[in-house]
């Protein structure tokens, strides 16, 4: 079996300070961020409504660093030029609102860009599969979509064992992530791990981030 890619973090700015998104940014890059995950909610897909296009755009045109969008919203086909002419450097969307989830992936491709799929907790793996040729990552949801500070939900660890055992690609964990349950997801297989309030709900994010890091690395 070939290695699994390599352990990435990619905080999630949904719990950062609005008021200072640069400094903010700044600080996990600091602590050695790898990509930034950017959390979009249309109120619809899911009940709650965050950021878009035009955030992704001031990021892009300040940072080099990779934009790891994750796309919450109901007909994410209907929108993905939006997202990829804004910035997006890796565009997930979720299996649960795609009608056509090969030709998502075969078009943000076309645009040279990398492609995601995201489940929800309760989500089975089956659909997924047809997938997995046509994927770079993975994004196994660990809390229901929507929010940010809620618990891990540990019966997701089954999950990307599961998957682990069957592909080499990237399988990204999302919700609820601090040091134990980044440590269980890395056990279970993840290699990409998103943090938005263990992060940026504390005096030092960048301190935060490097702990995290760390824990990946070792
Ligand atoms: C939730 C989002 C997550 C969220 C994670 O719907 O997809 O990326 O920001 O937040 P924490 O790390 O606080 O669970
Ligand atoms: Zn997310």
């Amino acid at each position: 079996m070939p290695p699994s890619p390599p352990y990435l973090l990619s905080p999630s700015i949904l719990s950062a300070n609005f008021l200072h998104l640069e400094k903010e940014i700044q600080a996990v890059l600091q602590g050695g961020a790898d990509w930034i995950h950017i959390d979009v909610m249309d109120g619809h897909f899911v009940p709650n409504l965050t950021m878009g296009i035009p955030i992704i755009q001031c990021i892009k045109q300040q940072f080099s660093i990779p934009l790891d969008v994750h796309l919450m919203i109901s007909q994410p086909q209907k929108l993905l030029d939006a997202f990829l002419q804004a910035g997006s450097d890796i565009l997930t969307f979720h299996l649960e609102a795609a009608q056509n989830p090969l030709e998502i992936c075969q078009y943000i491709h076309k645009h040279h860009k990398k492609v995601g799929v995201a489940l929800k907790p309760q989500t089975p793996l089956e659909p997924l599969f047809p997938l997995l040729n046509s994927v770079d990552m993975v994004l196994i949801m660990s809390v229901e979509p929507g929010f940010s500070g809620q618990p891990f939900l540990p019966h997701v660890l089954d999950k990307i064992q599961q998957l682990r055992q069957k592909w080499n690609g990237n399988i990204q964990v999302d919700g609820g992530i601090n040091l134990q349950t980044a440590s269980l997801a890395k056990k279970a297989g993840a290699n990409v791990f998103v943090a938005a309030s263990y992060l940026f709900s504390h005096p030092s994010p960048t301190e935060q981030t490097r702990k995290l890091k760390k824990l990946l690395q070792t």
